[in-house]
């Protein structure tokens, strides 16, 4: 069972954070996981002028996960500019299942919290496969 550091994982999220690109909400956020390899990986919001375009945090996460060698997320953490964890997103639960699946565990202010309590009965991969 892989060790998770939920201190280095929220300072690395609050690092990240601060390459937010947020001229339109002013809301910057950070996101940081650690990978089934032991990795950590982050990712920030970045913002367009088209404001439907925007990129939430975790879609940089998990694009950073593909393009440092992929894996299973195991432990996230995300932040907003006071480094208090915040609550994903309904879609970016989705991407994050589908790489973490229901055992994937989240910080909250109620202390870790898997995928299967923030998306319950989620849809997923293996829906495809029957
Ligand atoms: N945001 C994220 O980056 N992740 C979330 O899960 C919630 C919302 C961003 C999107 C937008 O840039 C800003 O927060 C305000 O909604």
């Amino acid at each position: 069972m892989i060790k998770i550091d939920w201190d280095l994982l929220h300072k690395s999220a609050k690092t990240a954070m601060k390459s937010a690109y947020v001229p339109y909400s002013k809301f910057p956020v950070g996101v940081a996981a650690l990978v089934d390899d032991g990795r950590i990986i982050t990712g920030c919001n970045v913002e367009n002028a088209s404001y439907g375009l925007s990129l939430c945090a975790e879609c940089g996460l998990v694009s950073n996960l593909a393009l440092s060698g992929g894996g299973r997320l195991i432990a996230i953490v995300c932040v907003d500019a006071q480094g208090e964890f915040l609550s994903p997103c309904g879609r970016c639960r989705q991407l994050l299942f589908e790489h973490g699946g229901n055992d994937l565990v989240h910080m909250t202010p109620e202390g870790a919290k898997d995928m299967a309590h923030l998306l319950p009965w989620a849809f997923g991969p293996d829906n495809l496969d029957k």
